[in-house]
């Protein structure tokens, strides 16, 4: 099988996974209009082609929260990362740190904190949930903080799980004798000692953080799902914000009102982002959310942006509509699972070599010069 791009990704991924867990990375909320729309609002985008300016010097590298990154892009938290393959966070994050650039760690992952970030040249991100149970949270952060994970990532589009009909139909909610085998053999030690990497044996990551039994995946979802904190609100936040010493970012912002209210709370930025169309069906785009945030918050705080981004040239084009930094979701799950950390490097070289060519045909040789200019304005 040939594979040439994030699409021929998702073909061979699909044909890898147990269904529930295609069906779980592929699928989004409802009638998945959103999750449509975040893809064919991106490729929708045009952008003015421009030539004869001798882009030969290309520099695809960005600085962001006092880190060097060799292309625009992060990659954006997926829980569960670990069950797409053998310490599926340590591969996903050996991969992005190999590119030069970060990687999120999910606060729901099979790997632990403590296992991945001793692994990496650089920092780790770190992204938590809101939930009722503080002293989870606290725990988290602060292993987080002492494995040495700077920037934190907080999603805040989740005080309700998503309706997810995909998950209930392929048995990922829901009791599944499948998935239940599954996660044992994730969590069984020879799934670690087979990539060498033994460290915790029968630990359930971040996961066993949680109070409650911590004697599978049903427990965990059981426990997660009934402790999303609908109560939430940016006063909730001082703590964390008190807390925590390096870069906030708020994860889920798709109103330009919500982006000057993180200004106001003192973020470092924002994702916007609707979750990949796994939360509420219907609402914007990302491509069509940043232009009138960016026109709100622009140079007063950073903008990051993730859900639909799928190659090189949507990079550009979410930088192009106002974001400072890419991040993606799927695209690097589907690499994941085909071919773990050679599949996820493999795809971030293909990201920038698409990303160079979107560049060259524009005329733009550094990041900072792809603006709304790149555009098309149809009159
Ligand atoms: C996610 N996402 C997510 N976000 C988050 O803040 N914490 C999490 O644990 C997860 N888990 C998760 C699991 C799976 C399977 C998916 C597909 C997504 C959302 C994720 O960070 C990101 O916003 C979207 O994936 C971006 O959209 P694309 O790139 O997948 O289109």
């Amino acid at each position: 099988m040939i594979i040439s791009s994030s699409d021929d990704y998702r073909a061979a991924a699909q044909k890898f996974l147990p269904p529930f867990l295609f069906h779980y990375v592929d699928g989004g909320a409802y009638a998945e209009q959103t999750l449509r729309r975040n893809v064919d609002d991106f490729a929708a985008v045009a952008l003015r082609q421009r030539v004869l300016k001798d882009m030969s010097r290309l520099d695809t590298g960005i600085e962001l929260f006092g880190e060097k990154l060799s292309i625009p892009v992060a990659l954006s938290p997926v829980g569960l990362t670990g069950m797409f393959r053998r310490r599926g966070e340590v591969q996903a994050a050996r991969a992005a740190d190999a590119h030069g650039i970060p990687f999120t760690m999910s606060s729901v992952s099979v790997c632990p904190i403590e296992e991945v970030a001793p692994k990496l040249q650089r920092p780790m991100w770190f992204q938590l949930y809101v939930l009722k149970d503080r002293g989870f949270m606290q725990n988290a952060l602060e292993r987080a903080q002492a494995a040495g994970c700077t920037t934190l990532v907080f999603t805040v589009d989740m005080p309700v799980p998503g309706a997810r009909y995909r998950d209930a139909h392929s048995g990922m909610s829901g009791p599944n004798a499948a998935l239940r085998r599954y996660w044992q053999a994730v969590t069984h030690p020879r799934w670690a000692v087979d990539v060498g990497l033994l460290g915790r044996p029968h630990d359930l990551g971040n996961i066993s953080a949680y109070r409650g039994s911590p004697t599978g995946l049903e427990d965990y979802m059981g426990y997660l799902g009934a402790n999303f904190d609908p109560s939430i609100s940016w006063k909730d936040l001082e703590w964390i914000r008190a807390f925590w010493k390096g870069p906030m970012v708020i994860k889920g912002i798709l109103d330009p009102e919500d982006a000057k209210d993180a200004v106001r709370f003192g973020a470092d930025g924002i994702i916007v982002s609707n979750h990949g169309g796994r939360q509420l069906d219907g609402v914007l785009s990302s491509a069509r959310a940043l232009p009138a945030i960016a026109d709100a918050v622009k140079g007063q705080i950073k903008i990051l942006a993730d859900s639909g981004i799928r190659n090189g040239l949507d990079v550009v084009r979410a930088i192009a509509l106002g974001a400072d930094c890419a991040m993606i979701g799927r695209a690097f799950i589907y690499a994941l699972a085909t071919a773990g950390e050679a599949g996820v490097k493999h795809l971030l070289e293909l990201l920038e070599k698409e990303m160079r060519v979107a560049m060259t045909l524009t005329s733009v040789a550094r990041v900072a010069d792809i603006t709304g200019d790149l555009l098309v304005r149809e009159a």
